[in-house]
């Protein structure tokens, strides 16, 4: 794709779209908002003046119609995702879709399949991957610092007196693991790989949206994690991997982090990595970079790791018994 200047939509004018289009503006000049659609064209119109946007519609489908953009960005709740993501890939415009990109394993397999038939990027927006401290972590990990890692420990939950309402409802797909969870989930999965035995316990509420999740896997390796997340407590929020040698520390808020501790023989050492803005323009940068090299696939942002921890989702909701309207022929159940 030979583009110069890309074109960006940007799907939803909610709390993730603000912060997300806010960050782009760090990019260089070559990436342009050029449009916005929202399910009202009050919202459109406001998020575009906020913006300085050429175009709003009042209609998803008005944007993917339009020819105004080379990529768009969706910052739909989670059920909302994939038919935006799936029209969007069917008339070759490429997709930054968030976390976590679809409800099953299996939606998430068929935009993959999709994006491959029309040959055109897809990329979940897990921003923690495209981190520039999470990725000095895993590089230092990488270099053996610590030894064979052994045991991961990470928690996602936070508690707010309200929530907001997509939280709570599970027509929005609503749930701690499905917006928290996922982190340390993905976190996990980029130190150890695919686990060997999952298990998973949660509380849920009346309607069925759990609250507190807790998980341990096993590998094979003999390595084991442990991961919690809710919407009932404050948690420390970290992230950490330790091995024979010592361990490595993502701080508080740890997919987003401005620095990671490392404690060996050594001693402990903070290592700050210069990072800008919110962190969602690193992930926009690299969707820009795939695009101009003509990839379907963002290599810090690979399809395999979306799909296997959608599929780990998926085994977790099983076992704690969350159901999402419309999932249950997906799951299996
Ligand atoms: N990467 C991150 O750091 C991060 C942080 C928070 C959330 N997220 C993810 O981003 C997504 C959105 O989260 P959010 O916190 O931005 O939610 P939000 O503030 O509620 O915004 C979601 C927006 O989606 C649109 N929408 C479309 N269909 C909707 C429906 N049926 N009900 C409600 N809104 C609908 C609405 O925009 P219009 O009215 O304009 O159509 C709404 O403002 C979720 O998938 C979440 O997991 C990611």
């Amino acid at each position: 794709m030979g583009v110069d200047r890309v074109r960006w939509g940007i799907v939803a004018t909610g709390n993730i779209s603000t912060s997300f289009t806010r960050d782009l503006k760090l990019l260089p000049d070559d990436a342009v908002v050029t449009a916005v659609a929202s399910r009202s064209q009050d919202n459109a119109d406001r998020f575009a003046a906020e913006f300085g946007i050429e175009h709003a519609y009042d209609d998803y489908r008005r944007l993917l119609d339009s020819g105004t953009v080379d990529v768009i960005y969706i910052g739909t709740p989670h059920p909302q995702h994939y038919a935006v993501a799936r029209a969007a890939l069917q008339a070759g415009i490429a997709v930054l879709c968030e976390k976590p990109v679809t409800l099953t394993a299996k939606q998430a397999r068929d935009l993959v399949a999709v994006a491959a038939e029309h040959r055109t990027l897809f990329a979940e927006a897990m921003w923690m991957r495209t981190n520039p401290v999470v990725q000095a972590f895993f590089a230092d990990l990488a270099s053996g610092v610590i030894g064979e890692p052994q045991q991961v420990v990470a928690d996602f939950a936070f508690h707010k007196p309200a929530l907001p309402a997509r939280l709570l409802d599970p027509a929005l797909g609503g749930g701690s693991l499905m917006d928290g969870g996922i982190y340390p989930m993905t976190f996990t999965f980029m130190a150890l790989g695919r686990p060997a035995e999952v298990k998973a316990v949660g509380a849920l509420n009346e309607d069925g949206v759990d609250l507190n999740v807790a998980m341990a896997w096993r590998y094979d390796s003999g390595a084991v994690a442990a991961l919690t997340c809710g919407l009932r407590s404050q948690n420390p929020w970290t992230a950490s991997v330790s091995g024979p040698e010592g361990s490595l520390l993502l701080p508080h808020r740890f997919h987003h982090p401005e620095y990671y501790v490392r404690s060996t023989a050594a001693g402990q050492e903070r290592i700050d990595v210069p990072v800008h803005g919110l962190g969602y323009h690193y992930e926009a940068g690299d969707v820009m970079r795939a695009l101009r090299d003509g990839l379907v696939e963002v290599p810090s942002l690979p399809h395999a790791g979306t799909i296997e921890v959608l599929e780990l989702l998926d085994e977790t909701r099983r076992q704690i018994g969350v159901r999402y309207p419309g999932d249950d022929e997906d799951l299996g159940g």
